[in-house]
């Protein structure tokens, strides 16, 4: 039955209790957190694609996908003020909905993760290649080491992107020596990415001429479900911009007073960002320009296709902000602030890795409590006996981001990446619904105002993002569900703790899962990255 094996809010309150993780993250810390997580390649980089898309309606595609991000994120608020622990989305859907729709919400984050970190690096490797490479050593990397193959959506020319290969091991191999990223270079990176985007905000807003903003809407508001293109299509490939603040629910249980901090590291986060990118989409385009390049037939050629890939390689279209690699430094260049341009280059190339770094982190969390629940092997909580980390899960997902990020392009990713949260919140905002009906007088420090509305808003936004994604992108989550119910069946189900009644007894601890390496307990090596007190 598909909402049978409900897992009890009691069992999974108890098992998140027994788990003596420290909590010294506060309010400010969180936001922190989450900014952290959230600024990285779909403002530095996806501005580009978004603008291709929607010209410069790109700006209220911006607001769109914030707005879809604020119902979702109060929806979370409520869930983590209720539930303060890990494994997020997963969790929640478990406590409300059952194991099955739990699984496929957790397969779903997989997706979200694994495939964002490879977007991350391949954005990273645009900044890395531009300014590094290029601007500052003079090297300039060939199409073929620079880029995936066009049969895969890459360029003409193109073989591997290696700079964003050779990120994504380096940061596998970080997590596999413990490297924490610690709450001061947390704070020092947030610093660097508000201070390079604020400085954009202060060098392009003034510049903007209204004349750039003409015609509003190229591509219209709807390009047609599946086609990726109009406001909404923008719209749904730029929410990536804003995925990572469900990052921060999964530090809950290391949170001073959780149930009121976490609703407001989540919120504050976001409408930060929010305020932050329309205006450095309205700076972007208000000074540069940002009309799509149109194919024939009067609609943008699509973001990443092989055809963009031709038009950009013309001459006339050299200095487009649709065809570059490195959207924010590209538009100071091209307004006369070329040095200031590089250092927001460097400070992409700075702060980028961390987003990798926090989301290959949520990837291994998940993956833990769902091993925790026996729906994984315990093999995938494995834990090494130097660095004291899971070096199994941890290799196996860098390696497929490392191969996502080699060959594919950065808008293929995030779209793909994207289908796998949008999935995720429609799951949390049911949740909150069903919560609300089954158990109205549980308590909720923090309540989502307006539920009624907010929720189903949620759900209908997230929806309504989904299918507006291009076709290739949105077949990906059916795909990709089905093999996971494959594996669901043929290996969890008979497997789960809750399915053979053992979760209200034992909640295996990481230590529990490899009892033959001493020591261990020492520190729970799927700490995430602590942004303790600045
Ligand atoms: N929101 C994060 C980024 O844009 C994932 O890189």
């Amino acid at each position: 039955m598909i909402f049978g094996r409900v897992k009890s809010l009691d069992a999974i309150r108890a098992a998140a209790e027994k788990k003596s993780l420290h909590r010294s993250l506060g309010a400010l810390q969180l936001t922190l957190f989450g900014i952290g997580c959230i600024i990285g390649t779909g403002i530095f980089v996806l501005t580009a694609a978004g603008a291709q898309k929607a010209g410069p309606g790109l700006m209220i595609s911006f607001a769109i996908a914030g707005f879809v991000c604020l119902v979702a994120a109060l929806c979370y608020a409520e869930l983590t003020s209720s539930v303060p622990v890990s494994g997020s989305a997963y969790t929640y859907t478990y406590a409300t909905m059952g194991e099955v729709l739990a699984w496929i919400v957790g397969w779903a984050l997989m997706l979200e993760y694994t495939i964002a970190a490879a977007a991350v690096s391949v954005g990273w490797s645009g900044y890395f290649a531009g300014t590094i490479l290029n601007e500052f050593m003079g090297i300039s990397l060939p199409t073929a080491l620079s880029a995936g193959p066009l049969a895969l959506g890459g360029v003409e020319g193109g073989f591997i992107n290696l700079p964003a290969l050779l990120i994504a091991l380096l940061i596998t191999w970080l997590l596999i020596i413990g490297t924490n990223e610690s709450a001061k270079v947390n704070a020092v990176l947030v610093a660097i990415k508000v201070t390079a985007l604020t400085i954009f905000i202060a060098l392009t807003v003034p510049a903007i001429e209204l004349a750039k903003f003409n015609p509003f809407l190229p591509a219209g508001v709807f390009g047609g479900i599946g086609t990726g293109v109009g406001v909404v299509g923008a719209a749904a490939t730029i929410f990536f911009a804003y995925v990572g603040f469900d990052a921060v629910s999964t530090a809950a249980e290391e949170t001073k007073n959780p149930q009121r901090n976490v609703p407001i590291g989540i919120v504050g986060s976001l409408l930060f960002c929010t305020v932050f990118y329309i205006l450095v989409a309205a700076g972007a385009i208000g000074t540069i320009g940002g009309q799509p390049i149109m194919g024939p037939d009067g609609t943008p050629w699509p973001a990443g296709s092989e055809e963009l890939a031709r038009q950009c390689a013309m001459p006339e279209y050299a200095g487009a902000l649709v065809c570059s690699n490195e959207a924010l430094a590209h538009v100071l260049r091209e307004i006369g602030y070329s040095s200031i341009g590089n250092i927001l280059g460097v400070a992409a190339f700075l702060a980028l890795p961390s987003v990798i770094l926090v989301l290959l982190f949520g990837q291994s969390r998940i993956f833990f409590v769902m091993s925790r629940d026996g729906l994984l092997p315990p093999s995938f909580a494995k834990i090494h006996p130097k660095y004291k980390t899971p070096y199994f899960v941890t290799g196996v997902t860098g390696a497929i981001v490392a191969v996502g990020a080699a060959f594919l392009p950065v808008g293929q990713l995030a779209d793909i990446a994207n289908t796998g949260v949008l999935l995720a919140f429609t799951m949390v905002a049911v949740a909150v619904l069903v919560l609300r009906k089954r158990e109205p007088d549980m308590e909720r420090s923090f309540r989502t105002p307006l539920v009624w509305f907010v929720a189903p808003a949620t759900i209908f936004g997230c929806m309504f993002l989904l299918v507006n994604l291009p076709l290739e992108a949105l077949l990906v989550l059916p795909v990709w569900t089905v093999v996971g119910l494959l594996v669901y069946f043929g290996y969890s189900r008979s497997r789960s703790h809750l399915g053979r009644g053992l979760t209200e007894v034992h909640e295996p601890e990481i230590h529990d899962i490899e009892p033959s390496i001493p020591g261990v307990d020492e520190r729970d090596p799927l700490d995430p990255p602590k942004t303790p007190p600045v």
